[in-house]
């Protein structure tokens, strides 16, 4: 008995001891992620869009100093670490500095784009962004300094099945840092700490599938705890979120790496892609969660597309190129209860290697923004679609509750409640729907955030739809409307 009782207290303590919430505000849930994004202009997004429509947080892209690809800047030269200097397109340490207050300031938290795997690739004369020289040929990094002995041996990655190789040998050609190594450990411990005290949030980590789980286990656990001073409660971990990408049939399983951090799930990506993209009938989302293969929701990271897949992900995979699909497959990842969830924002890109948006010299083109609410300037900006934004909101909106009610016409028209606090439908066919559903919501008239916007005078710009003292709503959406998704909650009665 007391065998047992001991195994039971050890088997909650290494529960809780492993789940790490993100430190957001109570009331929010939603991350951003603002690829390519400078940090004067993602200072000014907090401010004046992402504090006041609820954002929790947003994912910057890697902000250490790393290789200038001439003359094209693609964007994965931000993935090719020089050293751990603050600098790089989107500014210098002061900006990024600055940026981080005033977003804090208004309850919106920054993650940053870690990269320690590995350096930048070879390439004579190299230079970083922010001057520092390297010869990624000798692996020699001054700037860091790191030199031939704190790499793995160069080898290529042959076969995926191959764990060994996988974390060992050379992704791409990036030299691999041997993270075993004490030296090694501490300068990415020390970076990671540096930003910590700079206010940051958390992590999303770069290919953490080429490193072992031991090595980021360890470094990991040296990462100080949140900024007081920058308003975390004291002791609050870093939400570390990681790159494993695990579509099945690999050596390496997502799994190895679940129980010290969390991770950003491909499945998730691919199967709600699948779904909104017409590959799968949206009546089995009644059962979205483990039993498709997706991650734990208090581990799991989840999306619809990221900066890598929505390049190379496919046929299953949605962006801003597909919006109608796209916008539903947010509708319902913003309306589902699973996961953390991150919403991309993008520029536009009609070539896989094609940089942000430029001016002459090579600095970020600034974001346009217009009266509607979008953007310009070749930014997409899809957190600033009505349709999106105001999912930001019912996310919020419906925290805490389950979903119940949720009905299907057996094929691809659905609909849920959140509790009693909001209602969503969505027509993934080529007919129309309309039908009085159960919308759990207490009478009165609600504005559908999708069409429109509840506005400050009380009106609604879009649909209103009426709930009856029973909780029965007409729901009516056309197959050929703007968007094949209708959403009301509690906020939003006029
Ligand atoms: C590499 O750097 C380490 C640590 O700074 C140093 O002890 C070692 O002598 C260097 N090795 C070479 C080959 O330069």
């Amino acid at each position: 008995m007391s065998l047992l009782g001991g195994l039971l207290v050890w088997v909650a303590l290494g529960t809780c001891a492993a789940v790490v919430q993100p430190p957001l505000l109570p009331d929010r849930s939603a991350i951003v992620q603002l690829f390519e994004w400078t940090f004067k202009e993602i200072e000014e997004e907090c401010k004046n869009f992402l504090g006041p429509y609820g954002f929790a947080g947003v994912q910057t892209s890697p902000i250490n100093e790393y290789i200038v690809i001439n003359p094209s800047r693609p964007w994965y030269e931000r993935y090719q670490p020089i050293s751990y200097k603050i600098i790089s397109r989107s500014g210098n340490e002061d900006e990024f500095k600055k940026m981080v207050e005033t977003c804090n300031k208004v309850g919106v938290r920054i993650f940053v784009d870690v990269v320690f795997n590995h350096m930048s690739g070879d390439a004579p004369n190299a230079r970083g962004t922010g001057g520092s020289p390297a010869d990624p040929k000798n692996k020699y990094y001054p700037a860091v300094p790191y030199n031939k002995s704190h790499f793995h041996s160069t080898c290529s990655i042959e076969s995926y099945q191959n764990a060994h190789e996988v974390r060992n040998c050379e992704l791409v050609g990036l030299r691999d840092l041997d993270q075993s190594q004490f030296y090694v450990r501490e300068k990415i411990i020390e970076y990671l700490n540096h930003l910590i005290d700079l206010g940051v949030g958390g992590f999303r980590v770069d290919a953490v599938k080429h490193m072992w789980p031991a090595d980021v286990q360890y470094i990991y656990s040296k990462v100080k705890s949140l900024s007081t001073v920058h308003g975390f409660k004291a002791g609050t971990k870093p939400y570390i979120y990681q790159e494993v990408i695990d579509l099945g049939g690999e050596g390496i399983k997502a799994t190895e790496y679940t129980d010290f951090g969390s991770v950003v799930d491909f499945v998730y990506s691919r199967e709600v892609g699948k779904a909104f993209g017409g590959r799968n009938q949206l009546k089995w989302l009644r059962s979205y969660g483990t039993s498709w293969g997706i991650l734990p929701s208090e581990k799991s990271l989840a999306f619809i597309d990221n900066h890598d897949n929505q390049r190379d992900g496919g046929e299953d995979i949605l962006s801003y190129k597909r919006p109608r699909e796209y916008k539903m497959a947010n509708a319902f990842m913003l309306s589902w209860p699973h996961g953390t969830k991150r919403i991309m924002s993008s520029y536009d890109f009609t070539e896989r290697d094609q940089g942000p948006p430029h001016n002459k010299d090579n600095s970020i083109a600034p974001v346009i923004r217009k009266p509607d609410m979008s953007c310009g300037g070749g930014w997409i900006c899809e957190h600033r679609w009505r349709q999106i934004y105001n999912m930001v909101g019912f996310n919020n909106a419906v925290k805490g509750t389950v979903v119940k009610n949720f009905w299907d016409n057996g094929n691809n028209q659905i609909a849920y409640c959140r509790g009693n606090k909001g209602f969503i439908a969505f027509n993934g066919e080529n007919s129309n729907m309309d039908v009085l559903l159960q919308t759990c919501l207490p009478a009165g008239t609600y504005c559908d955030v999708i069409s429109g916007s509840r506005q400050g005078n009380g009106r609604c710009s879009g649909k209103s739809i009426i709930v009856d003292s029973s909780g029965m709503g007409k729901i009516n959406i056309p197959r050929d409307g703007e968007d094949g998704v209708l959403a009301i909650h509690l906020n939003v009665r006029v």
